[in-house]
């Protein structure tokens, strides 16, 4: 007799499997079932196979519907982690991704698969970190922020595990990993690791005194992979970025880095007349900076344009697989220019697929109702 949650894991388990055997043409179906059936009647869970791990998170990919890059869902690879649990050797195995997934700057989409919750709701392993390259932010007691205000809460958390950043406005955070047992172990990333890109601008010779900088690969951390009712909390992913997520959100948003104004001044606009578009025409120098620079240094990169192609590429691609894309229109759509590039004309349906990426509650916070039931994906969030 299996447990309600027994229950559930079979049903997703069924479900995956099944899609797994159809479409990478796999045999043995039946048998296939019969074993995840018998696996999680005796243990509370099943043990996916390496080609099922492989093709579970390449389909997580193809189901992350706030993801315009996802044409290239079939060239992730995975780092099969599962049998490490030690914070020390999960760090090592991090790194490794790291480098592997960095290559000098040709990036590569790679995730780290480490163990999954244990079926009493356990978690193995966990990354406090959001991305494991992020530059700290630190609160200013005048008020203010010096480096990423998105940061504050998790810089506070490293700084109470006794580490001290140098104050610049791009210090890159330790790693916290936390084992079984809860407690945080704080490892600080080697900086030859670490590959930066320092901004200018192809015209104004002024913009590289502005001293500012982004690190060449988005490695997120923080979310739970679902794969066919088993959860991974700690699956860390990375892809390549797309220019506006450094050139208009991270580097422009008010609630970041907040450069339009001076970028604005030292282009020589008047700051005070709504009508110049000030705001608008820093964005789209500061954006032509961050293309240019990565692209000097021969780091990947894709731009908005290229991205929104791709994307309809993907739509075409997956109709002729016989699957209709979900996707999150508002976080499709560019944040800027959206009228010219082809993803802002179209309508998407938003259901969510799984297998997927989730939210999870912070690692240093106390688990409460309303921030995910271990035992329930549907309770992890996909929205913040
Ligand atoms: N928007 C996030 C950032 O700016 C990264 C999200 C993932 N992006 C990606 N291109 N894979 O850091």
């Amino acid at each position: 007799m299996l447990s309600s949650v027994g229950e559930r894991i079979l049903e997703r388990a069924t479900a995956f499997i099944t899609t797994f055997h159809q479409e990478t043409e796999s045999d043995g179906l039946s048998d296939r079932l019969a074993t995840v059936r018998d696996e999680i009647d005796s243990t509370g869970t099943y043990v996916h196979t390496g080609a099922e791990l492989l093709h579970g998170v390449r389909m997580a990919w193809r189901n992350s519907n706030r993801c315009i890059g996802r044409l290239y869902w079939r060239s992730l690879s995975v780092m099969d982690r599962r049998n490490v649990t030690d914070p020390a050797d999960v760090a090592a195995a991090l790194e490794e991704h790291l480098v592997w997934a960095t290559n000098e700057g040709r990036i590569r989409p790679c995730i780290s698969i480490f163990p999954p919750q244990r079926p009493d709701g356990g978690d193995p392993v966990r990354i406090w970190n959001k991305q494991l390259v992020r530059y700290a932010g630190y609160d200013l007691p005048t008020g203010g922020c010096v480096g990423d205000p998105a940061q504050t809460s998790f810089t506070a958390q490293c700084q109470s595990l006794g580490w001290r950043g140098e104050g610049t406005r791009f210090d890159v955070l330790p790693w916290i990993i936390s084992g079984a047992d809860g407690v945080p172990y704080l490892h600080p990333v080697p900086r030859g690791l670490v590959l930066e890109v320092v901004l200018s601008h192809p015209e104004h010779a002024w913009f590289e005194g502005l001293g500012l900088r982004w690190y060449a690969v988005p490695l997120i951390s923080d979310m739970v992979l679902e794969i066919g009712g088993i959860l991974y909390p700690a699956a860390p992913f990375n892809g390549w970025y797309m220019s506006t997520e450094i050139g208009a959100r991270n580097l422009g948003d008010t609630t970041r880095y907040d450069l339009l104004p001076l970028i604005a001044e030292k282009m020589g606009l008047d700051v005070k007349a709504r009508s110049v578009l000030w705001r608008d025409r820093a964005l789209v120098l500061l954006n032509e900076a961050v293309l240019y620079s990565f692209n000097r240094d021969g780091v990947t990169l894709t731009d908005h344009h290229a991205a929104s192609d791709q994307f309809l590429k993907f739509i075409r691609n997956e109709e002729h697989a016989g699957r209709e894309v979900t996707a999150d229109w508002a976080w499709i759509v560019p944040p800027i220019s959206g009228s010219v590039t082809g993803v802002f004309h179209r309508a998407f349906d938003n259901t969510i697929h799984t297998p997927n990426f989730f939210y999870n509650h912070d690692a240093w916070l106390p688990r409460t109702a309303s921030n995910g039931c271990p035992f329930h994906v549907d309770s992890l969030r996909q929205s913040e």
